[in-house]
């Protein structure tokens, strides 16, 4: 019999500190009406210096694993652009500190992309027979990158981490994860990136500037190819997955920009209405970004067992990512989603990443 992942719990955690338009508008030359009316964006939350990317995490996997109603795992993925280090990977800290030392765990690297490429290689473990759970988490805190002076990055990203729990299961049970969709085109490695702190700056032959750690990102080009790059994968997942656009009863979108996201159903010929968003509340959270629109629709009893979810996501690489499931569940008792203090469980010593 074949075996398939099946999506079994949520979970999310955000930092405590929500950044909203006008605050951003009293440090850079910006308005919230600017901002809502090109972004879609009205608040967003950033870790405080000392908050990493693995407290966030460990925080959403907490949470995912009590809603999953279950501690073990076989394996733990995170999808982050910004880990607590350049190396070790992120993983197995946050492993450890869920009490799930000795478990299986790695990064995925895929940008905004990352939590679909996660979630696609823990299909996979499972899939192979080589875990029976895997824990799934995307987290990223962008605060620690932005360039303050930037107002075209400053006010579209926020921090944020989204897990999901999946088990072996069959492929025709509901909340079964498949087929998915994933690409890349490194024609574009140059339209989001941190240029600093990788390999390939020692090959540069000036020295290493400040602005090199920050990110950067050219809007214009990124939309286009965002708008284009989700809706070709999504056509493309759907066609695998024998599914109608109008079978689509929720479309998870990557939360880039409510534009962004308009345009894409539109493309798709998918209602706006069934675009399942949070990005007014919480910004461009990348690797996040799906969890935690997942996490906070099953939360509010918008997903209902039954409904078909499309995922889609789009980010740094180039890279591109969508997969299907129908929603297995009725909400659970759930607690509010918001806030999820970030546990305070970090050893001696693993407390230097970049945001300190
Ligand atoms: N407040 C006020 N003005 C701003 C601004 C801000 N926060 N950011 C940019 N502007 C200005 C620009 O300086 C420019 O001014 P100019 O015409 O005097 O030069 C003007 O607004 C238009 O800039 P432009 O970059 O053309 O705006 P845009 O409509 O493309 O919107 C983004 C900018 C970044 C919001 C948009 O390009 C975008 O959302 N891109 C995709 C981002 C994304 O989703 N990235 C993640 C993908 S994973």
């Amino acid at each position: 019999m074949t075996r398939a992942a099946v999506l079994c719990g949520t979970g999310s955690c955000l930092p405590g500190r929500r950044v909203g338009n006008d605050d951003l508008a009293a440090l850079l030359d910006t308005s919230d009406e600017w901002i809502r009316s090109r972004t879609g964006i009205g608040a967003r939350y950033w870790a405080e210096p000392g908050t990493a990317t693995s407290d966030l995490a460990v925080g959403a996997g907490q949470r995912a694993l009590k809603d999953a109603g279950g501690s073990a795992v076989d394996a733990v993925v995170v999808a982050t652009a910004t880990p607590d280090r350049v190396l070790p990977a992120t993983a197995p800290l946050v492993a450890a500190r869920l009490g799930l030392a000795g478990a299986a765990a790695y990064d995925v690297a895929a940008v905004c992309t990352g939590f679909v490429y996660a979630l696609a290689t823990a299909a996979g473990l499972i899939a192979t027979g080589t875990a029976d759970r895997v824990l799934v988490i995307g987290a990223d805190t962008f605060s620690g990158i932005l360039d303050p002076a930037d107002r075209s990055t400053s006010v579209i990203f926020g921090d944020g981490a989204g897990a999901a729990v999946l088990r072996a299961g069959r492929p025709d049970e509901p909340g079964a994860l498949g087929p998915f969709d994933l690409g890349s085109d490194g024609d574009g490695y140059d339209l989001i990136t941190v240029r600093g702190g990788g390999s390939a700056q020692r090959l540069s032959e000036r020295p290493p500037e400040r602005g090199d750690g920050y990110f950067s990102m050219a809007g214009k080009e990124v939309f286009r190819h965002a708008v284009l790059r989700m809706s070709q994968s999504s056509a493309r997942v759907l066609a695998r997955a024998g599914w109608r656009t109008s079978d689509v009863r929720w479309l998870v979108g990557h939360q880039a920009n409510r534009r962004i996201l308009d345009r894409l159903a539109d493309d798709l010929g998918i209602p706006r209405e069934r675009g399942i968003g949070n990005i007014a509340e919480v910004g461009n959270t990348s690797a996040a970004s799906i969890p935690l629109a997942l996490d906070d629709a099953a939360a509010a009893g918008l997903l209902r067992p039954g409904d078909r979810v499309l995922l889609t996501a789009f980010g740094g690489g180039l890279t591109w990512g969508s997969a299907v499931l129908t929603w297995p569940r009725p909400a659970t008792d759930r607690e509010p989603v918001h806030p999820c203090p970030a546990p305070n469980t970090r050893p001696e010593g693993a407390t230097d990443g970049h945001h300190v």
